[in-house]
């Protein structure tokens, strides 16, 4: 089933940008592969790799709004003879015309294992906005409870935000997990899955409700249905058609808020 608010498209995540009007999106999250051989990408020379998530990144420069953000979880790859795992951030961080603002730490516990390195338990988001000075952060959406002395108090004012704290930049949410009694409840058929909880903190603190939100390889639909939980309207490319089967079925399953959206369909055409 499809709903409008909400929608995958079967296409390549450049031919989809291509038909998006200028400035019609106000948050763009994704995560690209990454270039190391996974089953869903084709792997190409690294020149060749990071000059087409430039193209892509600029064309997602071009649709987001001018007070909008731009989303980009990254991993590592191996550059040969220099480096085995390279953070891709220091490969693309300014490869767009976009502003970094900051980077994000996710870290989270199951990972790869390893002898003869330390075990990899992070990837970066890097949240670009196009103007530093107008952005959207809705910080009391996104406050941490978890306050250690939430009564302290100075000069007899309580110092806490009854809200809680600002959750910082080093996000510890479990990684999506796959195999025999450690499934997590949320993973669907897709290698690499985003936990919706990382999505949500994200959606959350950079979009309103009725907002459009744009995921360029949106894989089984994480942040489709992240958005629709939160109330935001929301678009995905993705190139292979069985995880835009996916997505639609887990799009289907999930229940929108209960309070309106805002009105619109999805403005598409460029040009229209
Ligand atoms: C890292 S995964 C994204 C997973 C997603 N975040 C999720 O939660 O399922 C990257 C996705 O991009 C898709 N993809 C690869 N090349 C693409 C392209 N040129 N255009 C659109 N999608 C592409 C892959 O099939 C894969 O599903």
């Amino acid at each position: 089933m499809k709903t409008s608010l909400q929608r995958i498209e079967r296409v390549d995540a450049l031919e989809g940008l291509s038909r998006l009007a200028d400035e019609s999106v106000d948050l763009a999250i994704t995560s690209p592969p990454y270039n190391i051989g996974k089953s869903y990408e084709r792997r190409l020379p690294l020149d060749e790799y990071l000059d087409w998530c430039a193209r892509w990144m600029t064309e997602v420069h071009r649709v987001v709004k001018p007070d909008g953000a731009f989303w980009l979880n990254l991993g590592y790859l191996e550059v040969p003879g220099r480096g085995r795992a390279v953070p891709i951030p220091y490969l693309l961080w300014n490869r767009s015309p976009f502003y970094l603002l900051q980077e994000i730490v996710w870290h989270y516990g199951a990972g790869v294992t390893s002898k003869a390195a330390f075990c990899p338990r992070n990837e970066k988001w890097l949240w670009f906005v196009k103007n530093p000075r107008a952005y959207r952060f809705e910080l009391d959406a996104v406050r941490d409870p978890a306050v250690k002395y939430p009564n302290q108090t100075k000069n007899g004012k309580r110092r806490c935000n009854p809200l809680g704290k600002n959750p910082g930049d080093v996000w510890i949410i479990p990684k999506v997990t796959s195999g025999r009694n450690r499934s997590s409840k949320e993973r669907a058929d897709h290698p690499a899955q985003f936990p919706l909880a990382v999505i949500r903190r994200i959606v959350d603190a950079c979009s309103a409700p009725g907002e459009l939100i744009l995921d360029p390889f949106a894989g089984s639909g994480s942040t489709l249905v992240a958005a629709r939980l939160a109330g935001r309207r929301a678009l995905g490319f993705e190139l292979k058609s069985d995880y835009c089967a996916i997505a639609e079925e887990r799009l289907a399953a999930a229940a929108p808020p209960s309070r309106p959206m805002g009105a619109g369909e999805i403005i598409m055409r460029r040009n229209a």
